[in-house]
Order: structure tokens, then C-alpha cells, then sequence
């Protein structure tokens, strides 16, 4: 009994190192190596921490040994976590403090044969204390220096934050860059194309390459100690303490940046223009290095806890519990997060992800609630709480709550929704939005907690006091939505929460610029919002497979048309082709293979040229390939050396 109550306050000294205040720890180890009438309690530490002539030398030593007040009071602070933490035994300041008064007049000598059990209070040797004082420093500093180096891997996010945020006013505002012409051009022409992995680009494998190079470093550079060292003499022990220290502190560090990628309110979407599938890429990423800098923490410490006092010991301890759980739900995490997964049950991902999200900030907040480190604990609950409650504003006061819709199941492949504006509609969202719509209906009651993204069409030619989303019936929800009992014209009333807006806003061009629209199937109305705010001279190409979808959108092409827009519609399916109208005829093709998209950024840059145009804006949004096919064509296509750039702007949000 006596030796497991001995191993556990061993296990617990080693484990809980003392990376606050150097003075306090230095003063408790060395105070430590006397005998306290304490050994044969079965709670050591409690009764330390009441003793009234050990906590006397701890006090005292810490009053005389320290070089400022402020260094002298922050270690009595933290005498006061440590017997909470250790004895949970509680001790004010001011105790401590007279602790340290009282003691001055009972002092004795420290004894030569540190076995002798003591009963009154020591005081300090001088020369024996200078190790104890310089072990702590050294830790302490190693501790300073990781600090910073896991501020240095959120700077980096930072600085390329604010580099973006610069470029997007710059743009916004002036068209201007911070990068010269030919520079943006050579970084399209080389960077943008997209790679084989994992479908991210040049640039995005650049920018990850540069991040994972800078936290390799930080977390095995500079580990050099010197023995002796009285917090553990061992450079192996030593050296595997503050790997552990290293690798939890750097995975701490990036856990505010991978939350707040993740959240659907990010502030910079806004600030910088891009789309939040941009920033899911990049939570991805963080996520991942976080995951593997917690891997690394948590196998540095079981080795240690292997060599120490054996795992057994440490299990027992409820820090140790929770940050295995920690570490085990971020792997869950991972492994339920790949596409294909997604693919099959998002809405199960979607839930587990987030409830595995909130059950790991717990698990860190019991991990770290004795150690410090709760800063960055804080930040997480805080970005959590800021989406919700910025949601619950947009879905409750921008979009009044609870709002009856008329859905019309337009065929079995499309789903109109009209949906009436909100009164503050006009406030808040900009040309292009996004909103998340969650179905309060009856037949499907099952599914209100789901909310699903949309784009939102504002269109001048349907009455302007309501907004359309097409919906395409997909397998979950949309289909189930394709399958309700609808009246004779195929609508059917229900009620919807809208979370919005989100994304959005139009570009507006000068003389010299093109604005050029290359859309597949429903990606077209990604694409309506930028042409209805400047139809003249814009070019449309809109590839689709059924012509019941130049039905419904024929009154909106006709709207861009006789704005001056040139509108080419592709069918790819021969058997419509006698089902054509003579009207539809002049803008419509029928065509067997799917078209070349390459072709048409040829033909626009040729007849930029031509018609003395310098900036060619492509937009696009379809299916599968085809912003690929988009994108590449445009790299190719870019020429350094030409006055005329291509601009290449994707619409497809999809992540
Ligand atoms: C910014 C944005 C705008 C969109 N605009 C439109 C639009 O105007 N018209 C349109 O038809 N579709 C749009 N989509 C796609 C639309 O959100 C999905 O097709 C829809 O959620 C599928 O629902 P489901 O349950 O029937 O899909 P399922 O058949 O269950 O899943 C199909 C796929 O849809 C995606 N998906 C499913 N649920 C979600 C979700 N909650 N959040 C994000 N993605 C999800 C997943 O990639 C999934 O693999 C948009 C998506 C985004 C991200
Ligand atoms: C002062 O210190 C002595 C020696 O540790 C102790 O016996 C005594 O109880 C203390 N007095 C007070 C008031 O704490």
C-alpha cells in the first residue's frame, strides 16, 4: 500500500513538471529531498502541503531566494495551484505568506543526512541551491522557446492572412495587386495548375510543403541540456520530457487555426475573398498536422511513463485518461473525414464530426485544467460559440426565423424553391449568396437538424420580393424532397430555417475587360448573379443534358440576351434535338460529345485580342472535370509576355 501510494506521488511529481515559475519549483525540489513525516502517510502530498514546517521552508526559501517581488509573488501563486492541484489541500496567497514570516524565527540548517526526518523548517544552502535554481531556468526556457515557436506556426497563417486581405482590397477597390503583372501571371501559368494530389494545386502544395518543412523544425531543433539537472538527471528522460512539452504545445498552438478553417462563419472568408472550400482545404491540412504533432506528444509521454513509474501508474491519473481520449478522438476524426466517406453519409459525418469536435474540447480542458495552458482551450470554446452565435443571428433576425416556402418538384431531377424575403433582405446579402436551409416538414420531420447549402437566385425576371434556389435531387435529402406529395402543379408548402447569408457579391468590369461565363448543368446559377449585374458584351456558354432545364431558365437567358449578352446553350443529347423550338434555335446547339472547353478560352482570348481587351474574366461552375479542364486551359493558355491575362474564377464552392 505504502509503496503504490509512493509510486503514484512519484508518477504524479514526474508527470505534472513545473513550467510556471522556476523560483517555486526550484524551492519545492530542493526542499523536497529532506524527510517530512510524510512518508508513511497514504496521502503524501496532503500532508506536505498541511505541514506546517515543510510549507514554512518552502515559503522561506521562495522570500529569500527570489530576485524580485514579482517573481516572489508569482511563485506563491503557484505554491497554491500546486497544493490544490497535487494535495487538494487549499492555500491562500496570504497563508503562504505567513508561512514564509513565521518560519524566519524556527529556522534551522539543512541536515547533512537528508533522511533524518525534520520538525521545524530549513533554510537554504546557497551553494547546493545554484543547480536547482539553474535546472529550473534551463526548463523554463526551453519551455519560452516553444512557446514561440508554436506562435510562429500561427503567424504563419496570420501573415498569409493579412498578405490576402491586403491583395483582395487592392482589388476590390483598385484592380490593383501587390504582385507586378508579369509575376501573377507567372504564378498562374506555373503554380495554379492542379496536381495529381489529392486535387490541390502547385501553390497549395507549395504553401503546405513550406508549413510542414517550418513545424519539422520547430518541433526537433534546439533540444541541448546540460547535466545535472535536478528536474531529471538524464539527458534520455530529459530530452523525451521536453519533446513531449514541444510536440503538445505545437499541437495546442494550431488547434484556434484548424477550428476556425472549420467553422462555416469564418471572418476570413470575408476578409479575404475566398471561398470557405478554400478554408476547408486548409483545415484539412492544419488538422492533420495537428493530429500527428498530438500522436507525437502522446508517444513521447507513454515512453516516458514506460521507463518512469510504469504506464499503470499513470493511467490511474484523470489527466492522462483525457488526453488519451483527446488524442484518440482527433484520429476518429480523421479517419471518418476521407470523401469517400463524406460521399456516402455526410450527414452522419457531418454530426459525428461535430459532437467529436465539442467532446475533444473537453477532453483538453481535463487534460490541461492542472497544468496551464487554458488560453488556447478558451479560444477553441470561443470560436465555437462565436458561429453559433452568429447562425442563430442570421437565422433568427436576417432571415425571421421560421418561414413558410412553396417547393415545386419540377421534374424528377430539379426542385424549385420560392422563398419569400426576409424585410432585412436587402441589408444583408449581397448579388450571388449562399444560404443553408434546414426542412421543417412534416413527412420529413426526421431531418430538421440538416442544413444544407444552396445558392440563392435574386432574379430580375420573377417578381422581386422573392428569392429562387434550384435544388437537383441528389440521394439524400433533395431526394426525399423529389418524392413528396405534391398538388396538381407539383407544389407542396413547407416550412424552412435559412442560415445566410454567406459568400457572394459581383465583379464590375471597365471598357477593357471581358467577363466570360462557362457553366455545366445547375452550375448555371452560380453564374446568373454575375451576369444580371453586367450583361452587355458577356459571353455565356452553358452545357446541359436535358432541355426541360432551358425551360425553366429560358426566361432568365431571354433576360441576358436582350441585354446584350451572347448566350450559346449546349444540349448534349441528340434525341431532344426535333423538341426545339425555332426561338430556342438560335441559341441553342445540339451537340453528341461533350464540348471542348479548351476551344472556347481559345476563342475568348482571340477575340479579346481582337477587340482590344487586357483582362479576361472566366467564370465557371459544373460538374466534375469541367472546372479542371477550365483551369488548365487557362494556365496553358497564359501568356507572360502578352499585355492580356486571363483571370480564372471558379463559382464551384463544393468541398
Ligand atoms: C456553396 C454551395 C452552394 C451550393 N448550391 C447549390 C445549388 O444552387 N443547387 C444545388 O442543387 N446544389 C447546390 N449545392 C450542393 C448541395 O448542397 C447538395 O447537393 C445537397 O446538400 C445535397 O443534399 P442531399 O442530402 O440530397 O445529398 P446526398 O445525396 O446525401 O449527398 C450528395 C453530396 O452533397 C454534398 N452534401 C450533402 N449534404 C451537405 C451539406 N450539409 N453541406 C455541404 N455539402 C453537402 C456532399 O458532397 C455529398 O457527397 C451547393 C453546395 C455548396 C457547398
Ligand atoms: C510557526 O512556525 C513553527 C515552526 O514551523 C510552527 O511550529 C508554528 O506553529 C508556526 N506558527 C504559526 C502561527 O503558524
Amino acid at each position: 500500500m505504502k509503496i503504490v501510494a509512493l509510486l503514484w506521488l512519484v508518477g504524479f511529481t514526474a508527470a505534472v513538471t513545473i513550467v510556471d515559475s522556476g523560483l517555486a519549483s526550484a524551492c519545492m525540489y530542493y526542499i523536497n529531498q529532506f524527510e517530512w513525516d510524510c512518508a508513511t502517510s497514504s496521502h503524501g502530498s496532503a500532508c506536505l502541503f498541511t505541514n506546517v514546517n515543510y510549507m514554512g521552508s518552502v515559503a522561506h526559501c521562495i522570500m529569500s531566494e527570489g530576485n524580485s517581488q514579482g517573481e516572489i509573488d508569482h511563485a506563491y501563486v503557484h505554491i497554491t495551484k500546486r497544493a490544490m492541484l497535487k494535495g487538494n489541500v487549499e492555500v491562500l496567497v496570504a497563508q503562504v505568506e505567513a508561512y514564509a514570516e513565521n518560519a524566519t524565527a524556527y529556522l534551522r540548517a539543512p541536515p547533512t543526512n537528508v533522511s533524518e526526518v525534520l520538525y521545524s523548517p530549513v533554510s537554504v544552502d546557497e551553494a547546493a541551491f545554484v543547480v536547482y535554481r539553474e535546472s529550473f531556468k534551463q526548463i523554463l526556457h526551453h519551455v519560452f522557446k516553444t512557446t514561440w515557436f508554436g506562435w510562429g506556426l500561427v503567424f504563419f497563417w496570420l501573415v498569409l492572412l493579412v498578405l490576402l486581405t491586403v491583395e483582395n482590397a487592392l482589388w476590390t477597390f483598385w484592380h490593383a495587386s501587390l504582385m507586378p503583372a508579369t509575376v501573377g501571371k507567372a504564378v498562374q501559368k506555373h503554380l495554379l495548375p492542379v496536381t495529381f494530389v489529392f486535387g490541390l494545386s502547385r501553390l497549395d502544395l507549395v504553401i503546405m510543403a513550406v508549413y510542414v518543412v517550418q513545424t519539422v523544425v520547430c518541433t526537433a531543433v534546439s533540444y541541448t541540456v546540460s547535466l545535472p539537472n535536478v528536474y531529471i538527471n538524464d539527458v534520455y528522460f530529459l530530452t523525451l520530457d521536453l519533446i513531449g512539452y514541444r510536440s503538445g504545445i505545437i499541437s495546442f498552438s494550431l488547434m484556434p487555426v484548424a477550428y476556425i478553417f472549420g467553422i462555416r462563419n469564418n471572418p476570413f472568408c470575408i476578409l479575404t475573398g475566398l471561398p470557405q472550400a478554400v478554408f476547408i482545404k486548409y483545415h484539412k491540412f492544419v488538422a492533420l498536422i495537428m493530429s500527428l504533432e498530438a500522436l507525437v506528444h502522446s508517444a513521447v509521454w507513454t515512453a516516458y511513463a514506460i521507463h518512469d513509474a510504469g504506464l499503470t501508474v499513470y493511467q490511474a491519473l484523470n489527466y492522462w485518461q483525457w488526453g488519451i481520449v483527446g488524442t484518440v478522438v482527433l484520429f476518429v476524426m480523421i479517419g471518418q473525414s476521407p470523401r469517400f466517406i463524406r460521399n456516402h453519409m455526410y450527414e452522419t459525418f457531418l454530426v459525428l464530426h461535430k459532437v467529436l469536435g465539442c467532446v475533444f474540447i473537453v477532453a483538453m480542458w481535463y487534460h490541461c485544467i492542472g497544468f496551464g495552458w487554458m488560453g488556447w482551450i478558451y479560444s477553441l470554446i470561443a470560436i465555437t460559440v462565436y458561429d453559433r452565435v452568429v447562425r442563430f443571428f442570421k437565422i433568427f433576425f436576417i432571415n425571421r426565423g421560421y418561414t413558410q416556402i412553396t417547393v415545386n418538384v419540377v421534374d424528377d431531377k430539379i426542385c424549385k424553391f420560392v422563398i419569400p424575403k426576409s424585410e432585412l433582405h436587402d441589408v444583408f446579402y449581397k448579388p450571388g449568396s449562399h444560404i443553408y436551409i434546414s426542412f421543417y416538414h412534416t413527412p420529413i420531420w426526421y431531418t430538421f437538424y440538416q442544413s444544407h447549402p444552396f445558392t440563392i437566385i435574386s432574379s430580375p425576371v420573377t417578381s422581386g420580393d422573392s428569392i429562387i434556389v434550384y435544388a437537383r435531387i441528389k440521394k439524400g435529402i433533395t431526394g426525399k424532397l423529389g418524392k413528396l406529395k405534391t398538388d396538381s402543379c407539383g407544389n407542396v408548402e413547407m416550412w424552412l430555417l435559412i442560415d445566410g447569408p454567406y459568400g457572394g457579391g459581383v465583379e464590375t468590369f471597365g471598357e477593357s475587360e471581358q467577363l466570360v461565363g462557362i457553366a455545366g448543368g445547375l452550375g448555371l446559377s452560380a453564374l446568373l448573379p454575375q451576369f444580371y449585374a453586367s450583361p452587355k458584351g458577356a459571353v455565356l456558354h452553358w452545357v446541359t443534358r436535358n432541355l426541360a432545364d432551358i425551360d425553366y431558365l429560358a426566361a432568365d437567358l431571354d433576360y441576358l440576351r436582350a441585354r446584350g449578352t451572347d448566350v450559346r446553350v449546349y444540349v448534349t443529347n441528340t434525341l431532344e434535338k426535333s423538341v426545339l423550338t425555332e426561338e430556342k434555335l438560335k441559341y441553342v446547339s445540339v451537340v453528341s460529345d461533350r464540348p471542348d472547353v479548351d476551344q472556347w478560352v481559345a476563342e475568348a482570348q482571340a477575340e479579346g485580342l481582337a477587340f482590344n481587351k487586357k483582362d479576361i474574366y472566366l467564370y465557371c461552375c459544373g460538374p466534375g472535370h469541367m472546372d479542371n479542364d477550365v483551369l488548365k486551359s487557362v494556365c496553358e493558355r497564359t501568356d507572360i509576355a502578352l499585355a492580356q491575362r486571363l483571370h480564372y474564377r471558379s463559382q464551384n464552392f463544393q468541398w
